[in-house]
C-alpha cells in the first residue's frame, strides 16, 4: 500500500483518480485549492465522495492548500511515495484572457510542489499534460515524437512548460517521471463549462447551442475511466522519464457529437453557428501505440456508450440541484 498524494483531487479526473486508488487500497492524500473557476460545491461534493469510500480514518486526508504555496508543498508532499500532478488551470478560452495567472498556476506551481521532493529521488511524479501541446499539428494521428513548439494558447504553451519542468527535474534529481497528454475527457463529474456538460444542459434546458465554427471540427473524445486506467499504470510502472498520449483513438467532429448528445437526451438540438474561437484547435487524434506497448493502456468506451453514461449521470446529479 503506498501513500499517494492527487494534487486537484476536488476536481473532475483527480478525484475520479482518488476512488480508483482508495479502492485497490492505497492511502491518499488530496491537496486542492477549491479554486472557483466552476462550482466549489462541486468540488466539495467530489471529496464526498472520495471520502465516503475511504474505510479508516488514514485512509484519506484532505489538504486544502495551493500549489504555489511552498510550506503547504512540503506538508503536502511528507511521507508520500508519489504524486499524481492534475491541479491546474484548465481550459483554453480563459487562458487566453488571463496568461500570466495560468503560467503562474500551471508551470511556477509544478516547479513548487517538485522542489518539495527534491531530496527524494525514490519518490515518483506523473504530470497530467495536454493534447493541446500539439497546436495546429496536421499530420494524424498525433505521435509523441512530432514536434510540439507551437501551442497555440498560453494554456497549451504552460502545460508543455509544465512537460520541460518535469524533465528538467528528472535530469537533475532521478525520480520517475511520466507526462500524460490526455486528449478531451468526459464522463460523470465533467467540468460544467467544456463541451459535452455545457451542450446537455442547453439541450436539457431547450436553449441554443453555440457551435464554434462550420461542425466539421474533431476532437478524440476520452471516457474518464480509460483515463484513469492509463494513469493509474503509469503510476505503478514510473521509471525513467517518459510521456504518452491517453486518448480514445477516434475521432468525432463537433456535429457528430451534438447529434450523438441530442440522442442520448432525447430532445432536439437547437444550434447557433459562431465563428471559430481564438486558441482552438482544428482537430486532435492520439496515437496511443506507446501508452499500449508500455503501459498496456487500452481505451475501452465508445463515445455513444460514453455519452449514455454521462447523461444517466447528468439527469440524477441535475435532479438532485447539484449541478451548476
Ligand atoms: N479534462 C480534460 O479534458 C483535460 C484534458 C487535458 C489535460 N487535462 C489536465 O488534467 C488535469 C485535471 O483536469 P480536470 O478536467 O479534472 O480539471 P479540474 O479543474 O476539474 O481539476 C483541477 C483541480 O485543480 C485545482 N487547482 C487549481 N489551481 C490550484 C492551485 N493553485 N493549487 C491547488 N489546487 C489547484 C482546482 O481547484 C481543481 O479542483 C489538469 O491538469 C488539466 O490541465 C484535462
Amino acid at each position: 500500500m503506498s501513500t499517494i498524494l492527487i494534487t486537484g483531487g476536488a476536481g473532475f479526473i483527480g478525484s475520479h483518480t482518488a476512488r480508483r486508488l482508495l479502492a485497490g487500497g492505497h492511502r491518499i492524500r488530496v491537496l486542492d485549492n477549491f479554486d472557483p473557476f466552476y462550482a466549489v460545491s462541486i468540488k466539495q461534493r467530489n471529496v464526498e465522495t472520495i471520502q465516503d469510500l475511504a474505510r479508516s480514518d488514514d485512509a484519506f486526508e484532505l489538504i486544502e492548500g495551493d500549489i504555489r504555496d511552498p510550506e503547504v508543498c512540503a506538508r503536502a508532499t511528507r511521507g508520500v511515495d508519489g504524486i499524481i500532478h492534475m491541479a491546474a488551470l484548465a481550459g483554453v478560452r480563459p487562458s487566453i484572457a488571463e496568461p500570466e495567472r495560468y503560467m503562474d498556476v500551471n508551470v511556477t506551481g509544478t516547479q513548487r510542489l517538485l522542489d518539495a521532493i527534491r531530496e527524494r529521488p525514490e519518490v515518483r511524479f506523473v504530470f497530467a499534460s495536454s493534447s493541446s501541446v500539439y497546436g495546429g499539428n496536421e499530420k494524424v494521428p498525433f505521435s509523441e515524437a512530432d514536434p510540439v513548439d507551437h501551442p497555440i494558447s498560453p494554456y497549451a504553451a504552460s502545460k508543455k512548460a509544465g512537460e520541460l519542468v518535469c524533465y528538467t527535474f528528472h535530469h537533475l534529481y532521478g525520480h520517475p517521471m511520466t507526462c500524460l497528454r490526455f486528449f478531451t475527457v468526459y464522463g460523470p463529474g465533467q467540468r460544467p463549462e467544456m463541451a459535452i456538460h455545457l451542450f446537455s444542459r442547453k439541450i436539457e434546458a431547450g436553449e441554443e447551442i453555440p457551435m464554434f465554427g462550420d461542425g466539421l471540427t474533431s476532437r478524440d473524445y476520452t471516457y474518464v475511466d480509460d483515463i484513469v486506467d492509463g494513469v493509474v499504470a503509469a503510476y505503478e510502472q514510473a521509471d525513467g522519464y517518459h510521456v504518452y498520449n491517453l486518448g480514445g483513438s477516434k475521432t468525432t467532429t463537433l456535429a457528430e457529437l451534438i447529434d450523438e448528445i441530442a440522442r442520448v437526451f432525447g430532445k432536439p438540438a437547437n444550434v447557433r453557428r459562431l465563428p471559430m474561437q481564438p486558441g482552438d484547435v482544428e482537430r486532435t487524434w492520439a496515437d496511443v501505440s506507446r501508452a499500449h506497448a508500455d503501459l498496456g493502456y487500452q481505451p475501452r468506451i465508445e463515445v455513444s456508450e460514453g455519452l449514455e453514461r454521462f447523461a444517466a449521470w447528468y439527469r440524477e446529479e441535475h435532479g438532485a440541484g447539484r449541478l451548476e
